[in-house]
């Protein structure tokens, strides 16, 4: 197959590079072991491009972003770059990233694989075999409305502003995503507002209800508060398939599911765009930790979330649906056989640095195809 997909890889800050050195191995594997061949280029985000170029992105990079068929990012940000001016910081780069390449649906599944069932701080019944799927408005909402900023007030005290804005087609684009993804599932989804004090909340329920009626009538839709859904996701999570949500809410909702599964340091993501007219999205595909600033460069990150972010990629950029599932395969057969870096760790088990993870992988895969 010829090497015509074009990859855009910016590993950015702390661990991001060290996980995706392993990434870069399954590539290879994969271009090897599957004939499936990527154009693969390089780039800097973060903080790491604020020290070369003074901007944590800057517009040549984006541009290489924008012709991309999918990106596929490790972590931005760490203390070295905690007071830079807003505009510099190395989160800036990601958010502009999202903004311009309109990922307006952010996929952040939360599965607890059955051998860390016990590494979640929830009773293994409750987590054991978790399935779920956030789906989080990913460039709306408080995080990018405006009027926002800082002001001082005429009596010499200042006043801290951001503002929550959602219109009918931003809350239809990414209730539509949910609402498919949900036909691939459990057919349930559960949008989560606080419609009871918040008017974008009202709309952002009666929009996503409407969308409902009119074209998703075999999916069951239920609404529930942003408060309670925290609540629930600690208390009884397997009762959701698929959860839509804002950015903000879906911003603290997706870390606390994440946490369920006992490592942040298992679940990738996908951001994606709207389907052009060939039905290809703008996409980007990332690790939900962040940067882990106190573990870099020691080996000891954990690269199975990038590492099933680019099996993500590998399913939804790519439609190579039977890839993907093999990828996930390996890692699964990974956990099984016992491996697990520090942050996994349990009594009995194989404590492996990232590279020895990626090698537990690299031979899972090997064993899969033979
Ligand atoms: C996330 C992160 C980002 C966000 C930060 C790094 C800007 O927390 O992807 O959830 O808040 O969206
Ligand atoms: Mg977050």
């Amino acid at each position: 197959m010829a090497a015509n997909k074009k990859l855009l890889i910016l590993a950015g800050d702390g661990i991001g590079p060290e996980v995706m050195q392993q990434v870069e191995r399954v590539l290879d594997w994969y271009a090897k072991r599957r004939a499936i061949g990527f154009d693969v280029s390089q780039g800097l985000v973060g903080g790491c491009s604020y020290d070369k170029h003074g901007t944590p992105l800057t517009d040549a990079t984006m541009g290489e972003a924008m012709g991309a068929d999918a990106v596929l990012l490790g972590a931005v940000g760490g203390p070295k770059w905690d007071s830079l001016p807003f505009d510099k910081k190395p989160e800036r780069g990601l958010l502009r990233l999202r903004k311009d390449m309109e990922l307006f649906a952010n996929l952040r599944p939360a599965i607890v694989f059955g051998p860390l069932a016990d590494a979640s701080s929830l009773k293994r019944e409750l987590v054991d075999g978790l399935n779920i799927m956030i789906v989080r408005e990913l460039t709306g909402g408080v995080y990018f409305g405006s009027p926002r900023g800082i002001e001082t007030l005429p009596d010499g005290t200042r006043r801290g502003i951001n503002t929550q804005v959602y219109t009918t087609p931003e809350i239809q684009r990414v209730a539509r995503v949910a609402f498919d993804l949900a036909r691939l599932r459990g057919r349930k989804v559960c949008s989560v507002e606080k419609a009871n004090v918040m008017e974008s909340g009202v709309l952002w329920r009666e929009e996503v209800q409407k969308l409902h009626d009119a074209d998703y009538k075999d999916v069951e839709l239920s609404h529930m508060y942003a408060d309670n859904c925290a609540m629930q996701l600690v208390r009884q999570p397997k009762q959701f398939d698929v959860i839509v949500t804002d950015n903000l809410f879906g911003d603290l909702l997706s870390d606390c599911a994440a946490m369920l599964t006992g490592s942040l340091g298992m679940l990738p993501s996908a951001s994606l765009g709207a389907a052009d007219a060939r039905g290809r999205r703008r996409a980007l595909y990332e690790p939900v930790h962040g940067s882990a600033p106190d573990i870099a460069g020691k080996g000891l990150a954990n690269p199975l979330a990038t590492i099933l972010s680019l099996a993500m990629m590998l399913r939804y950029s790519f439609a190579l649906g039977a890839d993907a599932d093999l990828l996930e395969k390996a890692v699964a057969n990974a956990l099984s056989a016992g491996y697990r870096t520090g942050d996994i760790m349990t009594p009995g088990a194989t404590k492996v640095s990232t590279g020895g993870m990626g090698d537990a992988v690299l031979k899972e895969l090997d064993k899969l195809a033979a």
